[in-house]
């Protein structure tokens, strides 16, 4: 099974806004997800340009699924639904 893919965008817009606290998210993750996601830190992935500076921090779920405003709690829960093939 492939990995998901997982981006945390700490491009400093992102950063400010709240990223630091999803730097540790792979310790967080519940058991059923480990060795399931791959989890990167990105430079600024210019969607807070493109799209809106208070939608950061931004996260990018296998390339394309871009998840705005995100938090250790919505990161996880969408992790889990993709581990899960929910959606
Ligand atoms: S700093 Fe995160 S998208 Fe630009």
């Amino acid at each position: 099974m492939e990995k998901i893919k997982v981006e945390i965008c700490c491009g400093t817009a992102c950063y400010l806004l709240g990223a630091e606290k999803l730097m540790n998210i792979e310790d967080m993750l519940p058991e059923e997800c480990r060795g399931k996601v791959e989890i990167e830190a990105r430079t600024c992935l210019d969607l807070c340009e493109r799209e809106n500076l208070g939608g950061a921090p931004y996260v990018r779920f296998n390339g394309s699924e871009i998840m705005d405003r995100a938090t250790p709690e919505r990161v996880i829960s969408r992790i889990l639904e993709l581990v899960e093939g929910i959606g």
